[in-house]
């Protein structure tokens, strides 16, 4: 038999074995026509094998090449059928759903640790008469320098510690005056700009600040401001509400220590410390609002006198809940965050 012929015949039983799966419905169908085309006694392919035998010499591994890719594929071929046939049997034939069995649990969402946290302080706070106010992420020199008494030349006005905002200027160059706000106390000035004496805010929102994140710190943070101007604000209103606000939040009798410090738009400035858990812990700064600060902003530094502070809201947030990394809350990762 010339190797042509023979290498017809295996076409032919090739699209026969085809065309005759498509048709199939049932297995018993389908065993009947794999015995006929795979079958080991009778089946087509051992009749096309047996003449194989006839072949000439040098023709015989081609013909046994193609004979042996012919027979897999029309096995393979079979298998797929019968694996597609099982897999719809059991989906047909499969219990019914019970509908009165409960559902799958939804998993619901929750707010952000840090939105918790603030929502918690505003709710202290408020207690005590401070409404919430609010102001910009991206601040212009005047709000988040110049009116809190930090003038041009002053180092917390450094380009390395702060995110200016590049914009090109009118001559092609690059400007950078706005910037992301490195505090809160730019509301402050916001807040006095438009309101008269007497007030009692607190402002929470991110401030920006190129620090290396590490544990304690983060590019962004953030902070609660509270601003208190009246006609006889002091200190010790200032210490009063701040160590109520910490017994309240941190839980117990939180006592409050004042360090000195520094910042331009307070005099006297103090850091604030709370002693938890056994250690005095730095939440933040504060001080008696600078003259300088209530004249900016057109106040009459003669009548009213107010007191400030900026709390840091991670801070707080991390010791009530025995948190020790900032980035864990920044991670966005479920498995952490679900434990709020
Ligand atoms: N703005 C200061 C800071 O970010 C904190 C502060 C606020 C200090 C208000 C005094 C009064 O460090």
């Amino acid at each position: 038999m010339p190797l042509a012929q023979f290498l017809t015949a295996l076409d032919t039983i090739e699209a026969d074995a085809t065309s005759a799966l498509l048709s199939i419905q049932e297995a018993a169908q389908l065993e009947a026509a794999r015995v006929r085309f795979l079958g080991a006694k009778n089946g087509v392919m051992k009749d096309v094998q047996k003449q194989l035998g006839a072949i000439p010499v040098a023709d015989k591994p081609a013909a046994g090449k193609r004979l042996n890719e012919v027979k897999q594929s029309l096995q393979d071929a079979f298998d797929a059928a019968r694996d597609a046939m099982a897999s719809s049997v059991t989906k047909k034939s499969g219990p019914l759903p019970d509908p009165t069995l409960p559902g799958t649990p939804l998993r619901l969402g929750h707010l952000h640790p840090v939105t918790q946290t603030i929502e918690h302080l505003k709710e202290i706070m408020g207690r005590m008469g401070f409404t919430t106010a609010e102001g910009p992420e991206v601040e212009d020199p005047w709000h988040n320098f110049v009116a809190l008494n930090i003038p041009e030349d002053h180092p917390a006005r450094d380009p390395l510690d702060n995110f200016y905002l590049a914009t090109a200027s009118a001559s092609g160059g690059v400007e950078s005056a706005y910037l992301m706000r490195s505090q809160t106390s730019t509301v402050q000035i916001r807040v006095m700009e438009t309101t008269k004496p007497p007030l009692r805010i607190i402002s929470l929102g991110r401030v920006y600040r190129p620090d290396a994140p590490d544990a304690t710190h983060f590019p962004m943070f953030h902070q609660m401001e509270g601003l208190y101007v009246d006609s006889h604000v002091t200190m010790a209103n200032l210490k009063t509400v701040l160590r109520v606000f910490a017994t309240n939040y941190l839980g117990g009798d939180v006592e409050i220590r004042f360090r000195p410090s520094f910042f331009p738009f307070t005099e006297p400035s103090v850091e604030v410390d709370f002693f938890w858990n056994g250690n005095w812990i730095e939440f933040g700064g504060a001080g008696m609002v600078d003259p300088a600060v209530l004249t900016a902003v057109g106040y009459d530094a003669e009548q009213v006198s107010g007191f400030a502070f900026g709390l840091g809201v991670e801070r707080l947030c991390m010791r009530r809940h025995g948190i020790t990394d900032i980035r864990d809350l920044f991670s966005g990762d479920v498995r952490f965050l679900q434990q709020f």
